[in-house]
């Protein structure tokens, strides 16, 4: 159970890492001058997203495993807010996949600014969902 819920945390912070980096790349990806830089930046997305992806899936996997193995969990309100926070954070990546094709086709019409707000959202998700995860609040 321990290894289990080892793993549900290791995959989650590689998750993360990407989640906090591919919009900083967007970020950058617009500032991309000529055709060389451009392809660059698609090709770290690409890369970065499958990472991560492959962090996500893995996350859910050893968190549904676990779950699994204490379904009486499933009962409760905080892992029950859990859960609804990780759709939302499956709905955010899905997000990041489509901005990742967007950019390769050059067709993103996002600013800057909005980019940086767009940033913001997996902090506060990771805040929310660890609160519930620990604290547990009734
Ligand atoms: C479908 C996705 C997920 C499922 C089914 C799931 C389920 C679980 C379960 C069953 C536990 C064990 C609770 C216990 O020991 O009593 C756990 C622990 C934990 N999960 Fe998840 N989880 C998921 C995603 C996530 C995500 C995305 C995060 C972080 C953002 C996260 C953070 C944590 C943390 C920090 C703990 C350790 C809590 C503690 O022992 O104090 N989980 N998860």
């Amino acid at each position: 159970m321990l290894w289990l819920k080892a793993f549900h945390l290791i995959f989650m912070v590689t998750w993360f890492a990407g989640l906090f980096y591919l919009p900083r790349l967007f970020i950058y990806h617009l500032q991309a001058s000529n055709d060389t830089e451009h392809e660059r930046f698609c090709v770290m997305e690409r890369k970065l997203f499958i990472i991560m992806s492959i962090g996500a899936v893995l996350t859910v996997t050893f968190g549904g495993w676990l779950l699994g193995s204490m379904p009486g969990l499933l009962a409760t309100t905080w892992l029950q807010a859990k859960l609804l926070l990780v759709g939302l954070l499956i709905a955010y990546h899905g997000w990041c996949g489509v901005l990742v094709g967007l950019f390769r086709r050059r067709e993103a019409r996002h600013s800057d600014l909005w980019l940086r707000w767009f940033n913001e959202i997996p902090a506060l998700l990771l805040i929310a969902i660890i609160i519930l995860a620990v604290v547990r609040p009734q």
